[in-house]
């Protein structure tokens, strides 16, 4: 390989009030390689790379670009080097269309006019250099989110010289679609692109990185060759002490609750053009899960019955009661609780703070009139930051501030903190480190063994799998079939999904 080093960083150190986000760091990216940049939620990943790229200005240290010493100021300096980032959230404009999005910020012209079939006929010509098959002309909108990452990295690929930075890229991509993903990457890489690639996807690193380096704490623990490095010694360096799988694994031993009183059921409920009229039960203390592709219905299930989303036909009773409509002021009254898969549009709001945004749906489930006093709010505010290990100076904080993984959490606590009777989690873990992972994971079927419902949707099956008692397998918006027990494998689940059609008995045995 080239031993070439494209891009240098050394002794960087960045401090933000009350976190000392990157202290005394150094990174090497070479020419031709695919690098991954690990460590755990809030670690300083992002940070970093928002140093390399003009977000933030470091404190200290030094980057150089092909030996070079560079200070970008902006990210558009930083782009004009030659260095582009896709950043953890998608930051496009959903309502341009996908070639205004590809150029925006430096459209074609054509006499001071913006040159609209130049501008399509690139886009084309770089879209199908990437095999993606999309129509450059629809809003961005029209496409999944997945979809439009993709185009992201296209509009990143584009105007990089020698330099790609993914910030967790694959996080909301299925199997397929990282796959396709890593098609390109390679063929970016043989074409001598340095590539930094941020994720907490084991298996994908293994999969498509030539280098690791690892930051624990903002500080720069090492970095190694990814062949020479077992899955144990990466998560020991990442966490600062021994790790083993099995011990991720342990206290995962579900009580499987049969019989027992049935909270929810949903009887052919279903809404045109989204999700086929479909038959489900959750009983008290159980963990369902939903498992299927990107665009099976899972979320749209998950919608019709927190009522985000009106179901236009089938019933909902909870509690034995057969409720006429749903809405979700309703369905937190009823006790229910959902973390959205997309936690910057249905998540968190920026401006508050921790504690603000932890207390949201408590308060709104009290009512406005029974204000949760501030010292009670502080104090269901620690208890979560100690439970989820959120990593922050303090509750008052704002959420903003936060790293990504970190952001998920106070939305998980946000809807603990409500004591759900059943909770409804759309992708609970993404973004969020192996360890903490392990946690919440663990976290999940305590609350389950102290009687609450739980609804889980992930793209992980290995998460399911470990979590529920029971799974629903949907395809195409329609419920395929149902297993649990000893057909509750991931290759079992795999195979109904690639099959599809083929009819699978109710493992509950209730028929609804
Ligand atoms: N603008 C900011 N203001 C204050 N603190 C910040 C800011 N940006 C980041 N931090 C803090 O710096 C630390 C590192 O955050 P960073 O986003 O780099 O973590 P990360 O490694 O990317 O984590 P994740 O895996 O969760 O994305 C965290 O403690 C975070 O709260
Ligand atoms: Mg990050």
């Amino acid at each position: 390989m080239d031993q070439k080093i494209v891009l240098e960083a050394s002794g960087i150190s960045k401090s933000f009030p009350g976190v000392k986000a990157l202290s005394n760091v150094s990174f090497a990216l070479r020419k031709g390689e695919i690098h991954a940049l690990m460590g755990e939620n809030g670690a300083g990943k992002s940070t970093l790379i928002k140093v390399l790229t003009g977000v933030h200005e470091r404190d200290e240290g030094e980057i150089r670009l092909s030996g070079r010493v560079i200070s970008p100021k902006s990210p558009q300096e930083a782009q004009a080097l030659g260095i582009s980032t896709v950043y953890q959230e998608v930051n496009l404009c959903p309502n341009l269309t996908v070639a205004e999005n590809i150029f925006i910020g430096r459209h074609p012209r054509k006499r001071g006019l913006i040159d609209w079939e130049t501008m399509n006929r690139e886009s084309e010509r770089l879209l199908d250099r990437l095999e993606l098959d999309v129509d450059v002309r629809q809003p961005l909108s029209h496409y999944s989110v997945a979809v439009q990452q993709m185009v992201a990295i296209a509009r990143a690929v584009d105007i990089s010289n020698g330099i790609l930075i993914l910030d967790e890229p694959t996080s909301s991509l299925d199997a397929s679609e990282v796959s396709s993903l890593f098609k390109v990457m390679r063929k970016l890489k043989q074409e001598g692109l340095g590539i930094v690639f941020v994720t907490h996807f084991l298996d994908q690193v293994y999969e498509v990185t030539d280098r690791i380096t690892v930051l624990r704490n903002g500080e720069y623990v090492g970095t190694y060759e990814t062949e020479q490095l077992t899955k144990t010694e990466l998560v020991s360096h990442m966490i600062g002490r021994e790790w083993n799988e099995t011990d991720a694994k342990a206290g995962a031993a579900k009580e499987i609750p049969t019989g027992g009183e049935i909270f929810l059921t949903a009887g052919s409920l279903g809404k045109r053009g989204s999700l086929h009229p479909i038959d489900l039960h959750i009983r008290k203390g159980e963990v369902l899960g939903l498992a299927g592709l990107l665009g099976s219905g899972r979320t749209e299930l998950a919608k019709l019955i927190f009522g985000i989303d009106k179901a236009d036909e089938g019933t909902l009773t909870i509690s034995g009661e057969q409720l006429a409509d749903m809405y979700p002021q309703k369905a937190i009254q009823k006790g229910l609780g959902f973390t959205p898969e997309d936690r910057k549009v249905a998540g968190i709001v920026g401006e508050l703070t921790i504690r603000e945004n932890i207390v949201l749906a408590l308060q709104a489930r009290k009512g406005l009139f029974s204000y949760i006093p501030l010292r009670k709010q502080k104090e269901i505010t620690q208890h979560y930051i100690d439970l989820l290990r959120i990593k922050t100076p303090s509750g008052e904080q704002k959420i903003d501030n936060l790293s990504g993984g970190n952001q998920q959490k106070v939305i998980l606590a946000r809807w603990l903190a409500t004591q759900p009777k059943l909770l409804i989690l759309d992708e609970p873990t993404r973004g969020i480190d192996v360890g903490s992972k392990a946690e919440i994971r663990k976290l999940i079927l305590d609350l389950a063994a102290t009687g609450i419902s739980i609804l889980i949707i992930s793209a992980e099956l290995e998460e399911i799998v470990q979590c529920a008692s029971r799974i629903i397998v949907l395809r195409d918006r329609i419920k395929i079939g149902e297993v649990s027990g000893e057909s509750m494998r991931e290759n079992v689940i795999m195979e109904m999904i690639a099959k599809g059609a083929e009819v699978y008995g109710d493992s509950d045995g209730i028929g609804a």
